[in-house]
């Protein structure tokens, strides 16, 4: 779908205008002079704008100016009289993607609607497509990961807010996108919010825009995101920490779909999926007084809970050997791999940062690398030991052999100086390990 704005002074155009490109399935608009017009744009998203260049109040390659500066993604064609070849050219320099001269008969108007409205769609397809999160690109096989990819699948198919919870790195904003991503016929943006990192006014002129003149700062109109993400998913990322005066207004906006900007008199409808997220316990907050509990049920009508790390079995192997891959890569560097030590560790370890932090460790270890094998002596044996799992502690022994290991590794394995640091012969070494 498209949204098209017909600006022009006469009525009987601007009318079967508009009704030819009703009749292509387009949303449309009209303005019959460039106040209303701007008005509008700044009120609603459109795609494509068809502008007269003679109009009464302001010339239309002088709008085409303030046009850009409301939104640089709307696209727009000029509409000239036979004699105004000039100032066509003028206005594709000021902007336009296109012109055309007046009379003209319906064919043309339908081609050039359809080329630049679907031109948009193609490019809207090109940016998803290159962002896109397939359900197959999350990692993991264990049952608690493969219960949170059938939630994705249903959560994709249906327009209910979903909450998504679970400890730091667990995959919050990639679990966000996916089911943004796998939503059949998707064309809508996919808009993040922190809801953590601005005072509530902020936040608010951020979420809702304001209008002109609504507080000192404010000298035009401003959308919010809340209207970037129309037809789209608004992700409300640390929901939790949402200032509690404004949860009445999202409140509203999912259960009617409407909201006024700051400062702003009417009422502005708007279609989207809302997505939360958060780590900390809203039940818990709802008992502090902190957030409401009739917005946490509005928003938690489809949860998806994320497992921590620990939980999910050999995922975290999966995971680290995707990982190890993808750095490689970039890093340009060419390893062997894990140590048989090296997995064991990885799969008794806490993981409290979860697949953040195991990206993070991993990474760390091929940048520093020079054996070839990763060892992932970041893993100490106090971490291994206090990790969240409760991992039985590790004999003497054990913490003996990780320590010549993690020596071993940072001496590029010169067994003669590992033995000098250690206190301790070569053939006592040997015989460790
Ligand atoms: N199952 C998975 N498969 C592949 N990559 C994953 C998976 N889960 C998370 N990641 C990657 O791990 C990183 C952290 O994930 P993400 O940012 O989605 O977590 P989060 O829960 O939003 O974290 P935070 O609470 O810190 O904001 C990202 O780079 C993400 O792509
Ligand atoms: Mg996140």
């Amino acid at each position: 779908m498209g949204s098209v704005l017909i600006i022009d002074d006469q009525e009987d155009l601007r009318f079967s205008l508009a009704k030819i490109v009703e009749k292509q399935g387009y949303r449309v608009s009209t303005a019959a002079n460039g106040a209303d017009a701007l008005d509008m744009l700044r009120s609603a998203i459109v795609d494509l704008v068809f502008l007269d260049i003679g109009l009464p109040d302001i010339s239309g390659i002088n709008l085409i100016g303030t046009i850009k500066e409301i939104s640089d993604d709307i696209d727009i064609v000029m509409l000239t009289g036979i004699n105004e070849a000039k100032t066509a050219v003028q206005a594709l320099r000021a902007g336009a993607v296109d012109y055309i001269v007046k009379p003209f008969d319906i064919i043309e108007f339908k081609a050039i609607l359809k080329r630049i409205l679907q031109a948009r769609l193609m490019r809207k397809k090109a940016t998803l497509l290159h962002q896109e999160v397939g359900i197959a690109t999350i990692i993991g096989n264990s049952p608690p990961m493969a219960r949170v990819k059938d939630a994705i699948r249903m959560a994709a198919q249906v327009d209910a807010a979903v909450l998504i919870t679970g400890e730091t790195g667990t995959g919050k904003e990639l679990v966000a996108r996916a089911i943004h991503d796998n939503r059949p016929g998707q064309n809508g943006v996919f808009v993040k919010v922190d809801c953590g990192t601005l005072s509530s006014n902020l936040m608010e002129s951020e979420l809702f825009g304001y209008d002109k003149g609504a507080f000192t700062d404010a000298r035009s109109d401003k959308k919010g995101l809340v209207e970037v993400a129309d037809g789209g998913t608004l992700f409300l990322d640390e929901i939790g920490n949402l200032p509690i005066d404004l949860q009445p207004k999202l409140l509203r906006l999912i259960e009617e779909s409407t909201f006024r900007r700051v400062g702003g008199l009417k009422d502005i409808q708007v279609k989207i999926r809302i997505i939360a997220a958060t780590n900390t316990d809203i039940e818990e907050q709802i008992d502090r007084g902190r957030f409401r509990e009739d917005l946490y049920y509005r928003l938690n009508v489809l949860p998806v809970p994320l497992p921590p790390l620990r939980d999910r079995g050999e995922d975290v192997l999966l995971l680290a050997d995707f990982f190890l891959q993808d750095l490689q890569k970039e890093l340009k560097k060419d390893l062997q791999g894990f140590t048989a030590e090296a997995r064991t560790k990885i799969l008794g370890y806490g993981w409290q940062g979860n697949i953040r932090e195991l990206r993070n460790l991993i990474e760390r270890e091929v940048i520093f690398n020079q054996s070839g094998w990763l060892t992932m002596a970041g893993l100490s044996c106090e971490s291994i030991s206090t990790g969240g799992k409760k991992e039985p502690l590790l004999s003497l022994r054990e913490i003996e052999q990780l320590h010549i290991k993690k020596v071993l590794n940072a001496v590029n394995n010169n067994k003669s100086k590992a033995a000098k640091i250690l206190g301790i012969s070569r053939t006592t070494l040997r015989d460790n390990l």
